[in-house]
């Protein structure tokens, strides 16, 4: 097998074997890649093979990872593989968004559509496989949410433990429901986000514990088949640009990947640009390029994203890479700007959790400050389904949405009020067939 791991260090490039037991470099403490002695000389081929496997029922071609496994190559032993069909999400046209952001067309991927509703599921076959791979009985993420509701069904069908790390009243129920259900241990934190990765980063390091987060380059070699996908639907017409929301930055960090190697195997003869766009209080990552720092420059995160809510992303430097590579850039937008831009991605009969929507308010404000043509081909990827945060959609369409509010059993402080411009409330009538008649307007 051609597969290993290396630094992404300039200056380290330290090269160990694909099953080490190790996320970051032993010398350098630097994000390790998984490379690869490709064998892949003629692309066109390949893509037929890809097209040719949509007619197959083998298990792996059914995945929407595994049909593009010549361009993961990690795991020679298909019975390993852990699957449950992940990925083969729909690309929509959507108009009312395209409309609203001031583009002429736009493309939004929908993650959400994955088994457990995010994109997560297309990382997470890939590093459960490789834990398989490693033999490993248990398996433990720190996350917002989806992570871990990923990785417990994941676990679950491999019949490993699954042991979770989430920010105490952090994440939203539909997500905390997931991984209840699919049988996780599931530790309450109290803290942030960071600390939770902090901890489990610790403890992975001390036991004999697989850590599944995206600081796994495992889970980014599936998060790769997002882009791979996309190409292969779009009949390899590349876009001009992908869009794609910033929290640990394991996915632009994938995309940038993708990319590259598509571009040095011939598969693509340009490479789309990569924008990535964080919330305005969540934002280490814009931070960090505009102060042109060669640090990264935590912040204390807050957003009603909370998928995204994270102050110190352990990708980032991986997701600086996908920007140069791809001449991309990261922007910001604010909680007024999601919770609108996420109203319209529902009008467009999509949906998506707030996360996913700072893609097409990004958008809309990069129109605006010219960095985007309207004329430009623009594919969005939509991160998580819009059912995982009912909370937070009921509360704009309800007029009650604010950026802090706190609980104490019910609602004791509320601040910050977010507009509701394209509220939809649901309106209360009484089981009369006149009243619903007259409000029908008939
Ligand atoms: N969108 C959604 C719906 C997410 O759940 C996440 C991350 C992101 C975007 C950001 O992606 O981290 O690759 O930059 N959620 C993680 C979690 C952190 O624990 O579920 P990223």
């Amino acid at each position: 097998m051609s597969a290993y791991l290396q630094c992404i260090e300039e200056n380290c490039q330290k090269r160990i074997s694909a099953t080490t037991k190790a996320h970051v470099c032993p010398d350098c403490s630097g994000l390790l890649d998984v490379m690869y002695d490709f064998q892949i000389t003629d692309p066109d081929k390949f893509k037929q093979t890809f097209q040719q496997r949509r007619l197959s029922n083998d298990p792996l071609d059914l995945s929407g990872v595994w049909r593009y496994r010549e361009l993961l190559p990690f795991c020679s032993d298909p019975a390993k593989v852990v699957t449950m069909q992940e990925g083969n999400t729909p690309i929509y046209e959507a108009p009312h968004c395209a409309e609203y952001a001031g583009l002429k067309r736009l493309h939004l991927k929908h993650q959400g559509l994955n088994p457990t509703g995010s994109f997560k599921d297309n990382g997470m076959t890939a590093g459960v496989t490789q834990a398989r791979l490693m033999n490993s009985r248990m398996v433990a993420c720190a996350s917002t949410g989806n992570t871990s509701a990923s990785m417990a069904a994941y676990a679950a069908r491999a019949g490993m433990k699954a042991v979770i790390f989430i920010p105490d009243q952090q994440i939203a129920f539909g997500k905390l429901s997931q991984s209840l259900d699919y049988g996780a241990l599931t530790l309450q934190l109290e803290g942030d986000f960071d600390e939770a990765m902090k901890m489990v980063k610790e403890i992975t390091e001390e036991s004999e514990v697989y850590l599944l987060n995206s600081i796994n380059p495992f889970r980014l070699e599936g998060q790769k088949t997002i882009i791979i996908e996309m190409l292969a639907q779009r009949g390899w017409k590349i876009p001009d640009r992908v869009v794609v929301p910033g929290g640990n930055l394991g996915n632009s960090s994938s995309f940038g990947k993708a990319i590259k190697e598509l571009h040095d195997l011939g598969f693509i003869d340009k490479m789309p640009m990569v924008t990535i766009i964080q919330a305005l209080r969540a934002n280490p990552l814009h931070k960090t390029l505009i102060d042109r720092s060669a640090r990264l420059i935590r912040v204390e995160a807050h957003t009603l994203a909370t998928a995204i809510k994270i102050g110190n992303p352990v990708s980032w430097k991986k997701a600086m890479r996908a920007m140069e590579w791809t001449r991309g850039w990261c922007d910001v937008v604010s909680e007024q700007e999601i919770a609108d831009a996420k109203a319209i991605i529902g009008r467009d009969g999509i949906g998506c959790e707030p996360a996913s929507a700072t893609t097409v308010a990004g958008i809309k404000k990069l129109i605006q400050t010219k960095e985007i043509d309207k004329e430009e081909d623009v594919v969005a990827v939509l991160t998580g389904n819009l059912l995982k945060d009912p909370d937070y959609t009921v509360n704009y369409h309800q007029n009650n949405l604010y950026e802090k509010a706190s609980y104490k059993n019910e609602l004791i402080e509320r601040k910050d009020k977010i507009q509701s411009t394209f509220a939809n409330a649901p309106v209360k009538v009484k089981a009369r067939k006149a009243e619903i008649l007259k409000v029908l307007g008939l």
